[in-house]
């Protein structure tokens, strides 16, 4: 039996080449998340259920990468989730919420609170637009029996379809309003244009965006029963690349997973994983995906190399996935073990494409769970998928509880629940993230992440060389 080196981000460098580069804002950080998506920044939020719900899918596709909603959440929710972040940027929003003007304050304010949004359009029963109500209608009306009809702003002003954004701004402007709701000749609703969504424009020059616009936005499915069913939802809501995601995707059950999205939504852009072997990202890109997500045991909280003895190092298995990927043309995002910007470099030097990221990115004002104190210092929860909480949290999802029949020792964890210190905002991590990766780009010589593939020398290093990589012989403050 021979034994196969296997190396990791701390066991290298990149050796540094001459560079032209004299400002990061020279290098171009854009590349590919599969076969048929593009991405601004090489950076993707993890689908887990401490990371990534709309708030943090949101933020990612501002930044110009992507978030991927976890599915640790009923098919309703989770679709519910795909939906927030489709409707919280658009040029136009096609299906405006909407309130009958006979119903009453109250009612409005559950279905804005419901929906999570500051204003509604009012309709009469022909579904004509004959009204505006907003928070400022609604927050100190004493009387919430009132009818919508007797408080809402009447005197709506509109546009016609197809104005343009810069039309619509005019229009905002000049009337100081903030919504501009889009009719047709017949009086109808078509569309709403808010001013928040055209500054937004100009605000986030990079945001990963679809064809209409709106902010792109993944998420998963697993490989067991209500996959398609879920597929479905999560693709009716607008999602536009989905992650078949299990611990093993080497495996029977991922490759089947995946024929059988593919043959029941052929156009459905794919991403299955996990995968750590040129073999396993092969097979993957045979049964139909876009791309092959790479990474077993690498990430933080992961205890699936102590539990089962397997994996392999992340950056080894991202070199063996990315010759594979190459030869099909089919991208590799490295998944797990990204603890500073420097190992986001390595991975896309080795030939990711893009980066995905779990501990990070936990902690952040936009990722689920609320901020801890614990002496003095504030966290947030941060766990692994398979750890027993993420588990327990998911079975009473499905079935409303967890029993005192289920047996927990049953359950082998292959994750830790744990604690990060909060951070505070997602954008600027991303900021040190993608600002560490342009000037890695600029010490290989490179002016993108193909150029840096290409361009790639790594170097290997002792134990003495990487304590020398370490800041020593000082006390850091
Ligand atoms: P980082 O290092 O960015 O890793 O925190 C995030 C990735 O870790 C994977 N993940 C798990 N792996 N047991 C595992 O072996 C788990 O419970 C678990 N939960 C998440 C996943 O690929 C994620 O993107």
């Amino acid at each position: 039996m021979e034994f196969k080196e296997g190396l990791t981000f701390d066991d290298v460098l990149l050796v540094p080449k001459y560079s032209d580069i004299t400002s990061r804002s020279q290098t171009d950080l854009s590349t590919k998340l599969s076969r048929n998506i593009s991405l601004n920044i090489p950076f993707t939020s993890a689908n887990m259920d401490t990371v990534t719900e709309s708030a943090m899918a949101v933020v990612m596709a501002r930044a110009g990468g992507i978030g991927f909603i976890h599915r640790f959440l009923t098919i309703q929710e989770q679709a519910n989730e795909v939906l927030k972040v489709k409707r919280s940027g658009s040029v136009i929003i096609e299906n405006p919420y909407i309130i009958n003007q006979d119903k009453t304050v109250q009612d409005a304010i559950d279905y804005a609170n419901e929906k999570e949004v500051s204003g509604l359009l009012v309709v009469d029963s022909n579904s004509k637009l004959t009204g505006i109500v907003t928070d400022r209608d609604l927050l100190f009306e004493k009387n919430t029996t009132h009818l919508i009809k007797d408080v809402m702003t009447k005197d709506v002003v509109t546009a016609k379809s197809g104005t343009s954004p810069e039309e619509a701004k005019e229009i905002l402007h000049k009337h100081r309003i903030e919504k501009l709701p889009i009719v047709d000749d017949s009086g109808s609703i078509a569309g709403l244009i808010t001013s928040k969504d055209i500054t937004n424009i100009a605000a986030y020059p990079l945001a990963s965006k679809d064809k209409k616009g709106r902010p792109l936005v993944g998420a998963a499915v697993g490989v067991k029963g209500d996959f398609l069913e879920r597929t479905e939802a999560l693709l009716g809501a607008g999602a536009d690349v989905l992650v078949v995601d299990i611990a093993h995707g080497h495996s029977e059950n991922a490759i089947n997973t995946v024929r059988n999205i593919k043959k029941a939504y052929p156009d459905c852009e794919l991403i299955a994983g996990n995968v750590a072997t040129s073999h396993g990202a092969e097979d993957l890109i045979k049964a139909g995906v876009d791309a092959v997500k790479v990474g077993v045991g690498s990430g933080s909280i992961c205890i699936t190399r102590v539990i089962t003895g397997s994996g392999v190092p992340q950056l080894t298995a991202v070199m063996d996935c990315a010759k594979i990927g190459r030869e099909y043309s089919i991208p590799i995002i490295s998944d797990g073990g990204t603890r500073t910007s420097g190992d986001a470099t390595k991975a896309l030097a080795a030939g990711a494409s893009s980066v995905m990221v779990g501990s990070m990115l936990g902690g952040t004002d936009e990722s689920p769970g609320t901020v801890l104190t614990k002496n003095g210092k504030r966290f947030k929860v941060y766990r692994g998928m398979a750890s027993l909480g993420a588990s327990l949290g998911r079975k009473s999802k499905d079935s409303g509880s967890v029993s005192f029949d289920d047996d927990l020792n049953d359950y082998v964890a292959e994750g830790v629940e744990a604690m990060v210190p909060y951070k505070g905002t997602v954008t600027d991590i991303l900021k040190q993230l993608t600002g560490g990766v342009r000037s890695g780009l600029s010490y290989c010589g490179a002016h993108n992440i193909t150029q840096m593939q290409d361009n790639a020398e790594f170097i290997k290093m002792s134990r003495a060389g990487f304590a020398e990589s370490q800041p020593h012989d000082v006390s850091v403050m």
